[in-house]
């Protein structure tokens, strides 16, 4: 009887462990940064709970968060940055999750309309259905499409003889709600990234980061970084991009805007129209929330901005030092560079050199964003790797699209500019490989 408490007891006490562990990870984005006085931490509270509201159609007697739509891809900024964690390719069975959206545009001429948006917005939307699929609209509002995604297995070979398998993947829209695409509309299917040290990277400075440009490749080694340049609405000209997998936006203001509008029919300072195309005239006629100027005033936006530009940024695991050393000879760490130094207090360890490099064919999806052609990609920051992986649960979800199922699926879709690095990775002994996939594991 004695042992067979005992044996509880332990049981329990381990369960307890295994459950306080997996809640502190499941907390881990979400946390306050050390050091807000009150008015902070209040305004960190506030941004919160914008953050996590779900918005409702107008017209409602809740005026205080009315607005959502007409057309929308989810209420809430949540919904899609589940614990400020990554999105996820499907929600349940082979339905696409909502934080797994679609952007849509067709190539640029060169008319001068056409010359203007690139320079002002970055590409050119779509002309029926607009820059985003929406899979949701307010009552008498049709959505716009869904989205349907399958694989197709590819079989890679290392030269040891080790096989690993890829999957690539087969976008299909469907129940299209306003006719036929553009014949040339190019689809792009984007998952939302973990939200994670973004008020950091917003310290880092724009020669911080030109520091690591080589457009011409002048030091011959195959990697040609590029910032992106892309046009503010908040100072009304052209700056460095830092967020987005494409490098688009460039404040966490702008890009907290950007995704009030296309992800969820906000309209705010930056945008102040909503999302509905000419053609669609369900969605110009649907009731507006008129009882603020905008459906995100400038305190709501400033509050969310700064609720994410405060997060904690949790630690990391201890780094093999061989995954160190293997991490930078194989030229990982050329795009994805280790560490700033900050004005304020610290060096940050974001692996990232927030550049835009051509991927290769593999990656590519042919979509245009200022700067950024169709096969060019910001080099995505791995830090906290081992903590997104661990809030996603089982299905991983790597690369912009997240077809990547693993850290080694990643690196074996490397191509273009990184040609090399990959192969150097191919070609390490499968223990050496074990290290490097450990470090990027545990980051
Ligand atoms: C429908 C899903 C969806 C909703 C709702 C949504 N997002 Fe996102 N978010 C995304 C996706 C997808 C991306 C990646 C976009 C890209 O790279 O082009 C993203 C990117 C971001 C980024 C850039 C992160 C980085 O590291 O570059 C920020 C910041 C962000 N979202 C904030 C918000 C805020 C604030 C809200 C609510 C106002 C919100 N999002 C609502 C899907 C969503
Ligand atoms: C030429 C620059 C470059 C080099 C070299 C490079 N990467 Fe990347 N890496 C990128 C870019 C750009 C992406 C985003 C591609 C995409 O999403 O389509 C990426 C994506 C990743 C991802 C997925 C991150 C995420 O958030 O989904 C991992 C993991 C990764 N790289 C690890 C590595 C490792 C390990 C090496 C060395 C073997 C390496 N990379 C070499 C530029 C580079």
């Amino acid at each position: 009887m004695k042992i067979r408490n005992t044996i509880f007891l332990v049981v329990c006490l381990f369960a307890g462990h295994a459950l306080s562990i997996n809640n502190s990870i499941n907390q881990s984005f979400l946390l306050p940064a050390k050091g807000l006085d009150n008015d902070q931490f209040d305004q960190f509270i506030l941004g919160k709970s914008f953050f996590r509201i779900p918005w409702v159609e107008s017209p409602t007697a809740t005026t205080a968060r009315d607005g959502l739509g007409p057309l929308f891809n989810s209420n809430t900024c949540v919904n899609c940055h589940n614990k400020n964690g990554r999105g996820k390719v499907y929600d349940h069975d082979q339905v696409v999750d909502r934080s797994h959206v679609v952007r849509l545009s067709i190539p640029a001429n060169d008319s001068e309309k056409h010359q203007q948006l690139l320079k002002m917005q970055g590409f050119i939307a779509e002309p029926t259905y607009g820059a985003q699929v929406s899979v949701n609209g307010v009552s008498g509002v049709p959505y716009e499409a869904k989205m349907e995604v399958e694989y197709t297995d590819v079989n890679i070979n290392y030269p040891n003889g080790a096989q690993a398998t890829l999957q690539q993947p087969n976008l299909k829209l469907t129940n299209l709600g306003y006719g036929a695409l553009h014949p040339q509309a190019i689809v792009a299917a984007r998952i939302a990234p973990a939200l994670v040290g973004l008020g950091l990277i917003e310290q880092i400075t724009d020669e911080q980061i030109l520091a690591h440009e080589d457009v011409d490749d002048i030091n011959g080694d195959g990697i040609s970084g590029k910032a992106n340049r892309v046009w503010s609405l908040e100072t009304n000209k052209t700056e460095i991009g830092r967020y987005t997998w494409k490098a688009s936006a460039p404040t966490l203001r702008h890009q907290s805007a950007n995704a009030a509008v296309s992800d969820m029919g906000l309209t705010n300072p930056l945008h102040p129209n909503e999302t509905c195309t000419s053609k669609q005239t369900e969605c110009l006629k649907a009731p507006k929330g008129d009882y603020f100027e905008f459906d995100l005033t400038e305190p709501r936006l400033n509050a969310i901005t700064f609720y994410l530009s405060n997060l904690a940024l949790p630690s990391s695991k201890k780094s093999n030092k061989k995954g160190v050393q293997l991490f930078e000879s194989t030229g990982c760490s050329d795009c994805h560079q280790p560490s700033y130094q900050l004005s304020s207090v610290k060096s940050i360890h974001p692996y990232s050199d927030f550049l835009l490099h051509d991927m290769g064919k593999g990656l590519a999806d042919g979509r245009q964003e200022f700067l950024a052609s169709g096969s060019e990609w910001r080099t995505p920051p791995l830090w906290k790797t081992y903590r997104v992986s661990q809030i996603l649960g089982k299905q991983k979800n790597f690369l912009h699209d997240g077809r990547a199922r693993t850290v080694e699926e990643a690196i074996l879709w490397h191509g273009g500019e990184a040609s090399k690095a990959k192969a150097l990775f191919m070609n390490l002994r499968q223990d050496q490989r074990a290290e490097l996939l450990k470090f990027v594991d545990n980051l």
